[in-house]
């Protein structure tokens, strides 16, 4: 059967040439280190110093961690996962009716990247929803599984507060008032890609996700604990974040990085398929909102280099992150003054 997406419930028995990488750019899967050293912060802890520390840490050395304790309900979570598996599990027929691979759209369901502008494509269906203002876009959601809105909406509510919550900790852990980060990216957006990788006939030869970095601020991923595939750029080799129980993965996303100043990295990472599993992931992101103007603080530019970055907007970043491939160079060397 010849569908635009993958997760078809057909399995291939050898990977379409159109996923085929180079040779130069496959993922050497047995070249790939098992990460002894991911921050796992218990966001529990009550000495706020510490974490403070542990915060600015992880964002200076990895621009990565995971984080337990984190607040947002294990039901909440649960549940978030179940539906996912349940949207995915549904006729290939259902999930077509929401199809789209027009990047503007606010909900969509697609596969690969940006399929209109990527020359070879990637292992991975997706749906992408806007989550804020809830009120604006849930009516717009699948209506299918039937209880996808509810479960959606109250997972989406609560990482966002996660979100908040870290962002206080990364302003302080710059040396800035709590509220630094929330000031400059004002009344944030928050977009969902919910992920579904099926297993894929010749994992060695494709991805997932190929190397990227996020454009938004800062982004909240829910990955399948039992089927790994995370992969993260550190001293120039690919390490895989090994799954932690009722923990997230936080990485910080481009606008992070330019609002630091350099100092906290939104660093490379991208999904590996395998041969046996499907495998699911949910990440939310939290985004500036479209006239907040990406600026450092002037006490993060005052020790001689000035602001790395120029100062631009949201809209105009995001519209040059889709019109590139994915796997090109970092989106903000495009920026640099
Ligand atoms: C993403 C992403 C990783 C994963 O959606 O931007 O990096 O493990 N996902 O699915
Ligand atoms: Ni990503």
């Amino acid at each position: 059967m010849d569908t635009k997406v993958i997760s078809s419930g057909v399995r291939y028995s050898r990977l379409p040439e159109s996923y085929v990488r180079p040779e130069s750019e496959r993922p050497r899967l047995s070249e790939v280190l098992d990460c002894e050293n991911v921050p796992v912060i218990d966001l529990g802890c009550e000495d706020r110093p510490s974490l403070v520390r542990q915060i600015g840490d992880a964002c200076e050395k990895y621009g990565f961690f995971q984080v337990t304790n984190h607040g947002v309900g294990l039901e909440a979570v649960g549940r978030m996962m179940e539906v996912a598996v349940e949207f995915f599990e549904m006729p290939v027929e259902e999930k077509l009716k929401l199809y789209s691979d027009d990047p503007a759209k606010t909900m969509r369901l697609s596969t690969s990247f940006n399929v209109n502008k990527e020359k070879v494509h990637n292992w991975r269906d997706y749906l992408r929803l806007h989550c804020y203002p809830l009120e604006k876009y849930v009516p717009e959601w699948p209506s299918n599984p039937p209880q996808f809105k509810e479960i959606a909406r109250t997972y989406c509510m609560e990482v966002r507060e996660l979100g908040f919550r870290l962002q206080e900790l990364m302003s302080e852990s710059l040396g800035l008032e709590k509220d630094h980060i929330k000031n400059v990216l004002g009344e944030q957006g928050q977009h969902m890609a919910v992920n579904f990788y099926p297993p894929c006939p010749q994992p060695e030869l494709t991805y997932g996700l190929p190397g990227h970095t996020d454009p938004n601020a800062l982004t909240i991923l829910l990955q399948d604990l039992q089927v790994s595939g995370l992969q993260v750029l550190k001293d120039n080799k690919w390490v895989a974040v090994k799954p932690h129980p009722n923990a997230f993965v936080i990485n910080i996303g481009d606008q992070l990085q330019a609002l630091s100043n350099g100092r906290y990295k939104s660093v490379w990472h991208r999904a590996t398929v395998n041969a046996e599993k499907p495998r699911m992931s949910v990440a939310s992101f939290l985004c500036p909102s479209d006239d907040a103007i990406i600026s450092p603080p002037k006490s993060l530019t005052e020790n001689g280099t000035g602001a790395i970055y120029r100062d631009y907007t949201y809209p105009e970043y995001y519209k040059k992150f889709w019109s590139r491939n994915l796997d090109e160079e970092h989106c903000l060397e495009l920026f640099k003054n």
